[in-house]
């Protein structure tokens, strides 16, 4: 119960970092040509450092999270530097957590294992040739003292992707962070 752990656990960590803001996430920065102009959900977006990047280019961001204390912080990271971003505190434990959310053209889902349930609403969520980016860690780590089995993401995740999306890239990677997946699919 700690890379995943409730609320109160992530607040403590958001207020325990420093007046700084990580860079964005490198996967992120590597794909971003395949974008889809326009706007941008970023989901789980922790205290903003993709939500910042995704400004710096262009988009429109609203950017969602269960912790107070982080969408806090990405608010101050983004108004110091003279951009807007729309935020909701939002629980994804929740089998139905994005109803009512609208359409993007973008999803990124970094370091957050989306439950099945919400994955099987993403595609009312993305217009058409949007672009859904997850990324995090996959199904080849072994649980220990900060990851459960569940918090790895599973190939078998996408499967009610298959008739709305298309796979355009899938990258794996071993490196000091772990066993690494990125998805980038498209809207067909
Ligand atoms: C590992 S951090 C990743 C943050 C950000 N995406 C990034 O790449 O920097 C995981 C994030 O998931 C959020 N989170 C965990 N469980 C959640 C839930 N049930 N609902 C909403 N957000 C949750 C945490 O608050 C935290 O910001």
């Amino acid at each position: 119960m700690e890379y995943m752990g409730d609320e109160k656990y992530w607040n403590s960590r958001f207020e325990e970092r420093e007046n700084t803001l990580a860079g964005p996430e490198e996967d992120l920065v590597e794909n971003i040509q395949f974008f889809k102009k326009g706007s941008t959900l970023d989901i789980a977006c922790g205290d903003g450092r993709n939500t910042l990047f995704l400004l710096q280019n262009n988009f429109k961001v609203t950017s969602i999270d269960f912790s107070t204390k982080a969408l806090e912080r990405l608010e101050k990271f983004v108004t110091e530097k003279s951009y807007e971003v729309k935020t909701g505190q939002v629980d994804l434990s929740a089998p139905n957590a994005l109803k009512g959310i609208g359409v993007f053209d973008n999803i990124v889902v970094n370091h957050y294992r989306l439950s099945r349930e919400n994955l099987d609403t993403i595609k009312d969520h993305i217009s058409d040739q949007g672009v859904l980016f997850v990324s995090g860690h996959g199904h080849k780590n072994k649980p220990n003292e900060r990851f459960r089995a569940e918090d790895f993401i599973q190939d078998t995740d996408f499967d009610g992707l298959k008739d709305s999306f298309e796979l355009i890239k899938y990258k794996e990677e071993e490196n000091q962070r772990g066993f690494l997946v990125t998805y980038i699919f498209q809207k067909k």
